[in-house]
Order: C-alpha cells, then structure tokens, then sequence
C-alpha cells in the first residue's frame, strides 16, 4: 500500500507531487557576508532530486540592523544575495520542486552580526540559557535591548523588504519564522515579551506582530505568493516551553494568524517529538487544532522520519503535509526511499559537523557520482 505521505497535495497555490517537505536547517553556509555560495546549490538540489515535494530553505535574515544570528547564515538584503539564491532556486526547479525562503529576525537570539554588537527584542529580558556552541557561541546570552516602535518598525519592513527580494530571486514563497525562541517568537511569549503596549499583555496582542509582518509581506508581494508562518511551543533555548494557557491560547493564536490570511502554518518541535510537542489537554493536538480553528492547511514536524509516525499523523487528520529535519540530512532521499521501501539512514550529530563546509553536499554529490 502505497505510503500516505506520498500522495499529492495543494499548499497555497503550490502543487506538491507528495507530503514531505524539508524543514528549515540553517547550516552557516554562506559567505562571511551572507551570500549563498555553489555549495549550498549542491546541498538545496539534492533534497529535490531525492524526491522532497518542498524545500524550504534555513533561517535567513532579513535586515543590516538586529536580524542576523549567525556567522556565515545567508541574508537576502542586498542585490548580491538575491543573485546567489537565484542560482538556487533555478537548480531545484529543475530538479521539480517548489522552493519557499524562511525569513528569520533572531532578536534577543543573536549571537554573531556583522551589522551591530547589539541585540534587541520585545523587552530587556536577558534569554534563558545559553549561547549555541555550533554556531560558534558560548556563555550567557546578552541582555537585549527594548525594541522601540521605529525599532519594530524597521524589522516589519526588512521582512516585507525580504519577501519582495524572494521573489525575485526565484522563490515559490517565504516562510515567516515564527518559531523556536527567535524575534516573533520571543514578542509571542509571555515571559520575554514584558510590553505595555499594543504588542504586550494577550495572546492576541503578543501574537500581532507576527499578523502584522505577514499583512506586510502580502502587501509587497500579493495574492499569488505563498507565505506560511512557522510557530512552536518549544524553543532552542527552552525545550520545556508551553503556552500557558494550553488549547485556549493556542486557538487564539492561531485565529489572529489567520485573519491575515497566510498560506499555511508549520508547527514546529524544535529539540523534542511531535507527539510530545503537539499533545494538549483532552488529547487534541495543536497541529489538528490548528487546522480545525484555521481550516489552513498545516505541516507538521517532529520525528516525521518515522514512517509509522508520519502515518498516523496524515491519516487521522493532524496534519496535511509533514517536515523533516534530521531524517533528511541523514537521507536527502528520503520521499524515494519511502517509495521504495529501502532502509533509512539514522541521524548522527557527526552529520552536522564541519557545518561551515557543507560535508553533505560534498559527500552526496560523490555518491550521486559514483552511482551514476
Ligand atoms: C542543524 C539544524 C538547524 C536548524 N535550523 C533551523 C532553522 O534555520 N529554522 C527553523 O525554523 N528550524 C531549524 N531547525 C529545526 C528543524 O527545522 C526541526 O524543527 C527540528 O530538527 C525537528 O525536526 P526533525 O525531528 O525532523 O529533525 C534546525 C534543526 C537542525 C537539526
């Protein structure tokens, strides 16, 4: 019986040939500038010729002023930048799959911009843990500044800026990252986002800025360009993190999300399981709740490399397209080898390492070559 992840499916106006879509990794590959280098062609195209209906791509930043995170992350912020993604796109259209950018702001989570030695978020709350060893850091975080409203305003523009220089470049849609402790999600959450103002307090009020960065996306980019919005519960530097208040919160967000009309919600488990992740009260999950409270389609991550879970997930309606992650780095074939019935790679940690030089792409094109 053919697999349920490998029957098509719509996502906005993007036709998918099957449910499998690549998660966004960042792999701090670019040039020290934050251009997309030949490598990193290599690396995108693989996942499209081994069958991945969707590639979306890792965290890029979106302005010269707070947004980068990481040394050597891509940007598209500059003419530059949207020629070298132009060169990606090309290759994994024609390897025939739709590419979509995920535009990342990292606020408060920022640990390496050549724009500033400042970071900023929604309030002076120094983050919880510590910085992340592979991407270079280490020790404390800083404590960010408050952003003011010209601040806010600045990175709502560089996303909308972004979106419009995606297009360009090629890209089918963006991904508004959302998720995983980052700058939206940082205004999202109750315990970083200490406001007053209209972005504080409610769920509904610390959800709105990320509806307010995508109306601005839709404006600069219209109808007949896919955005999605990624959300999540945990983050990098907090895997226990829950909504407070559970299903209710959760509905919330996701209705002042869908007001502004995006194409889709990816729900992310950043660091833990889907089904860990997803669980609320009374057994919904929140990938199943938010397409009952949207009626959007939604992609769902977590584990998704394991066909028993991925099954399940599709079949009992918790989600319509799946995300994988480290299943793909271990397998950037994995949607042919579901087909297939051959075995699967297991994820190792050595398989990230050296990030810088893109191994993978390397090693996944001598493979390619030598079965050739
Ligand atoms: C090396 C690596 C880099 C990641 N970078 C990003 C990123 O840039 N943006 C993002 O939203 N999630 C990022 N993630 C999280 C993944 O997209 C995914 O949510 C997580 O790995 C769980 O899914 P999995 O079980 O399929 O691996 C990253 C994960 C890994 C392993």
């Amino acid at each position: 019986m053919t697999h349920p992840a490998l029957r098509p499916e719509r996502l906005g106006g993007l036709e998918l040939t099957n449910r499998l879509a690549v998660s966004p990794m960042s792999r701090v590959s670019a040039a020290p500038d934050g251009t997309p280098t030949a490598e990193m062609t290599d690396y995108y195209r693989a996942y499209a010729q081994g069958g991945f209906s969707l590639v979306i791509t890792e965290g890029t930043y979106t302005d010269t002023r707070y947004s980068q995170g990481y040394p050597n992350q891509p940007g598209i912020v500059s003419d530059r930048h949207v020629a070298a993604w132009r060169e990606i796109t090309d290759a994994v259209h024609a390897a025939g799959s739709p590419i979509v950018l995920q535009l990342m702001h990292a606020g408060a989570l920022s640990q390496a911009n050549r724009h500033t030695d400042v970071t900023a978020g929604p309030s002076a709350v120094t983050p919880r843990g510590q910085k992340m060893p592979e991407y270079g850091g280490h020790g404390p975080w800083p404590q960010p500044i408050a952003m003011s409203q010209d601040d806010i305003d600045a990175a709502v523009r560089g996303f909308a800026e972004s979106a419009a220089r995606a297009r360009q470049a090629g890209f089918d849609g963006v991904e508004v990252h959302a998720a995983n402790g980052y700058l939206l999600d940082q205004f999202l959450t109750d315990y970083t986002n200490l406001r007053d103002d209209r972005y504080g307090g409610s769920a509904a009020n610390r959800a709105s800025l990320t509806a307010e960065v995508v109306s601005a996306i839709r404006e600069r980019t219209g109808h007949d360009f896919c955005v999605g919005v990624r959300l999540s519960q945990t983050k990098v530097n907090d895997f226990r993190h829950r909504w407070a208040g559970g299903a209710r919160e959760a509905e919330t967000i996701f209705s002042t999300l869908a007001e502004v009309g995006p194409d889709y919600l990816h729900i992310a488990s950043e660091g833990r399981d889907w089904i860990e992740t997803a669980t609320l009260e009374g057994g919904i999950t929140i990938t199943g709740l938010a397409r009952k409270v949207t009626g959007l389609p939604v992609i769902a991550n977590g584990g998704m490399h394991d066909p028993r879970q991925a099954a399940t997930v599709l079949e009992d309606g918790h989600a319509d397209v799946l995300s994988i992650g480290r299943g793909a780095l271990a397998n950037p074939d994995f949607p042919r080898r579901l087909a297939e019935g051959l075995p699967l790679a297991a994820f190792d940690h050595e398989m990230l390492q050296p990030m810088a030089t893109l191994s993978h792409a390397r090693l996944w094109r001598q493979a390619a070559e030598a079965s050739a």
